[in-house]
């Protein structure tokens, strides 16, 4: 009795699961091909020498323009000078000059112009200490506006005090000397300036 019971238990059973051989679609095997395809021609007919100078060119500071419509020297200040000047604008003694406190800060705008777009080398008087190093120039890196930014974030921080620019006047300064292709020659030639 319990023998018939068993078998028929077990032909009442499903067979197991078992893969089966399926071929993959035609039509999926196709829009492979064809896509292997496109993408080799797409490899090799690319040129791979696109310009570096490929979409917008604009950083950081270019969207920090403040009310007046004059660039943020603050973030162009962190941006290009503070590992050599430092945040708080003391420099390094005896090595990076400060811009807290100088007199080439605070003096003729149009000196701290000219530091700004040709750099300087040789020797320096900054506050009585002498430095003989080099200074970047920026000509090429900071357009009119932005060193007038830069000009009036460090006369106007740093307990600095002195009046402000536009980027006109950094716009004639920079022509008067177009053609200046070397730095200032420290106090040699800001000293005539003055
Ligand atoms: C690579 C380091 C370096 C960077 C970056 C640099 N400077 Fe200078 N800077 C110097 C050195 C060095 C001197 C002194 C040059 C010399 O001894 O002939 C100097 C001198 C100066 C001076 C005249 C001296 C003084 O302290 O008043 C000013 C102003 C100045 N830098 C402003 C700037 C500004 C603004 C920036 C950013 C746009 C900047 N520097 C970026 C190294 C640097």
């Amino acid at each position: 009795m319990t023998d018939k019971n068993e078998i028929q238990a077990q032909l009442r059973e499903k067979s197991d699961p078992q893969e089966q051989g399926m071929p993959v679609p035609m039509v999926v095997l196709l829009v492979i091909g064809a896509l292997f395809m496109w993408g080799m021609y797409y490899i090799f007919s690319s040129d791979l020498r696109n310009s570096a100078d490929m979409g917008d060119n604009r950083v950081a500071v270019d969207f920090k323009i403040d009310e007046s419509g004059i660039v943020d020297g603050g973030q162009l200040y962190t941006a290009h000078c503070v590992a050599c000047h430092q945040a708080t604008g003391t420099g390094v003694p005896g090595v990076f000059p400060p811009i807290a406190g100088s007199e080439w800060v605070v003096g003729k705008p149009e000196i701290l112009a000219q530091i700004m777009l040709h750099g300087i080398t040789g020797e320096i008087t900054v506050m009585g200490n002498t430095y003989n190093g080099a200074m970047p120039h920026f000509d090429d890196k900071l357009n009119d506006a932005e060193i007038a930014g830069l000009m009036n974030h460090l006369r106007t921080n740093f307990d600095n005090e002195a009046e402000t620019v536009d980027a006109a006047f950094v716009q004639a300064q920079r022509e008067e000397t177009a053609d200046r292709t070397t730095p200032w020659n420290g106090d040699a030639d800001l000293e005539a300036m003055k």
